[in-house]
C-alpha cells in the first residue's frame, strides 16, 4: 500500500515537473530575429524564417555577413536548392520542434545546396583560393553569402553550371549513401519509388553508374519522361498501372532485389509485394501520415531485409565521410555522367514561391534559387 502510494506520487511529481520544464522550454524558445546588425559591419540579404508556417514565413532580410573562421572559406552563393526537408522545418512539426525550437525556430537561416564563388578564405585553408568555384552543403545556404567549413565544399567542375552544381548536394549525398547501404550492384534489378524527386532522380543516375536495371515508378507521365531521360530502364505510372503486375512481367515474375524507397511508395502493398525473395528495402523517407500503416504491410517483407539511410549518416554530422562522396560525385559530375534536373528557378526573393512547388509536389528532380539575375 505504502509502495503504491510512494510511486503514484513520484509519478505525479515528474508529471508536474515535465510540465514545468515545457512551459519554461517553450516560453523561453526564441531566435536572433530580434537582433539587428551591428554599427560597422558588412550587410547581407539572406531568406530567414522567424516563426513556424506555411512558406510565406520566409522572408528576404538584411542580416550581418558572415566572417570566416580559420578553417572557413567564405562563399558568394550563386545557386542554391531546397530538400524535402525544408518544407517540413518551415511547418516545424512536434516532434521535429524538440530539436529545431519549440515555439519559434531556433536557427533561422533557410536551405542547404549550394554553389558560389571564394570570396575569402581562413588562415588554414590552402586547398582553396579566392575566386575558386565550389559547391558543397551549409546550413543557411539561401543567402548571398555563407561561410563553410574547408571539408564540406568540392571545387565546381567547369563543364556543369551552378544552378545545377547547387542542386547536387544533400540529395545526391543521400542518394549515394542510400544506394551503398543497400548494396546495389551490376546485374540487380532495383524500383526507385518515387523516383522524380531530389533523391529519386539521383537515385535512378546513380542506381544505372552501379550498373543496376533501374525501374522508375511516378506519379505522372511527365514525371516518367524526366526519369527516362535520366536513365531509367523501364517506368511505372502508379497511377493508373497495376504496380506489382508491372514488376512481375519486367522481372519475369521474380521481383525486384531491391526496393528505393525515397517517399512515393509509401509502403504500399503492391510496392512491398514486388520485392523478390531475400531482397532490400531501403528506406530513405516516408511521410507522417504512413506511420500508422508501417508495421502492418512491413509484415509483407517475407525474407527481405530492411535497411535505412538515417539523419547521422548522411547529413552535414559526418563532414569527413561526405568529403570523400562529395568527391565521388565530382568525378561523376565531371565526366557527364550525372546530370542534376532542374525543374524551376526562382529569384532568392521567391523561396516562398519555390517551397510552395516542393509542397504541391511539382519539382522534378529539384527546384533552384538563384541570388543573381
Ligand atoms: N533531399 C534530401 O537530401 C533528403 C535527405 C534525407 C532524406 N530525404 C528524404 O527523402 C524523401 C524524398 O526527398 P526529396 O528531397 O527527394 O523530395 P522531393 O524532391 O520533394 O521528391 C519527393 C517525391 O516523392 C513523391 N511523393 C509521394 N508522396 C508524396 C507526398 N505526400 N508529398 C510529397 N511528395 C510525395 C513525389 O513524386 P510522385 O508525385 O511521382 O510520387 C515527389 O516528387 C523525403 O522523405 C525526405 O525526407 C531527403
Amino acid at each position: 500500500m505504502k509502495w503504491k502510494r510512494i510511486l503514484k506520487r513520484s509519478a505525479l511529481v515528474v508529471v508536474v515537473l515535465l510540465f514545468v520544464w515545457f512551459q519554461v522550454a517553450y516560453w523561453s524558445s526564441t531566435n536572433d530575429c530580434q537582433r539587428s546588425v551591428a554599427p560597422g559591419r558588412e550587410r547581407m540579404k539572406a531568406i530567414k524564417f522567424c516563426e513556424y508556417g506555411p512558406p510565406d514565413v520566409l522572408k528576404l532580410e538584411e542580416v550581418e555577413k558572415p566572417v570566416p573562421k580559420d578553417d572557413e572559406l567564405l562563399i558568394r552563393v550563386r545557386a542554391a536548392s531546397l530538400n524535402f526537408i525544408d518544407a517540413g522545418l518551415v511547418r516545424g512539426p512536434s516532434v521535429l520542434r524538440l530539436m529545431s525550437g519549440l515555439r519559434k525556430p531556433k536557427f533561422t537561416g533557410f536551405g542547404r545546396d549550394f554553389a558560389g564563388v571564394v570570396e575569402v578564405v581562413g588562415k588554414d585553408v590552402i586547398e582553396f583560393k579566392p575566386g575558386d568555384e565550389v559547391f558543397g552543403v551549409r546550413w543557411g545556404a539561401l543567402a548571398e553569402y555563407v561561410c563553410v567549413r574547408k571539408d564540406r565544399v568540392a571545387l565546381k567542375p567547369a563543364n556543369i553550371t551552378f544552378e545545377q552544381a547547387g542542386a547536387v548536394g544533400l540529395a545526391g549525398l543521400t542518394a549515394l549513401q542510400g544506394l551503398r547501404t543497400g548494396r546495389i550492384h551490376a546485374g540487380q534489378k532495383v524500383l526507385i519509388n518515387g523516383a522524380s524527386g531530389g533523391v529519386g532522380l539521383a537515385s535512378v543516375e546513380l542506381g544505372k553508374l552501379m550498373g543496376a536495371r533501374v525501374i522508375a515508378a511516378a506519379s505522372s507521365d511527365e514525371k516518367l519522361e524526366v526519369c527516362k531521360q535520366h536513365g531509367a530502364d523501364d517506368v511505372i505510372n502508379y497511377t493508373n498501372e497495376d504496380l506489382r503486375e508491372r514488376v512481375k512481367t519486367l522481372t519475369g515474375g521474380n521481383g525486384v532485389d531491391v526496393i528505393v524507397d525515397p517517399l512515393g511508395g509509401n509502403y504500399s502493398e503492391p510496392a512491398l509485394r514486388s520485392i523478390a525473395w531475400n531482397g532490400r528495402f531501403l528506406v530513405i523517407g516516408f511521410a507522417a501520415g504512413d506511420i500508422p500503416r508501417i508495421p502492418l504491410n512491413l509484415t509483407l517483407l517475407k525474407g527481405c531485409s530492411i535497411v535505412g539511410v538515417f539523419w547521422g549518416s548522411f547529413t552535414e554530422h559526418e563532414p569527413r565521410h561526405n568529403q570523400e562522396n562529395l568527391q565521388e560525385l565530382l568525378t561523376w559530375l565531371t565526366e557527364g555522367k550525372l546530370k542534376p534536373h532542374i525543374s524551376a528557378t526562382y529569384p532568392l526573393e521567391r523561396a516562398a514561391d519555390a517551397l510552395n512547388d516542393v509542397l504541391n509536389r511539382k519539382v522534378m528532380g529539384k527546384v533552384v534559387l538563384l541570388t543573381e539575375e
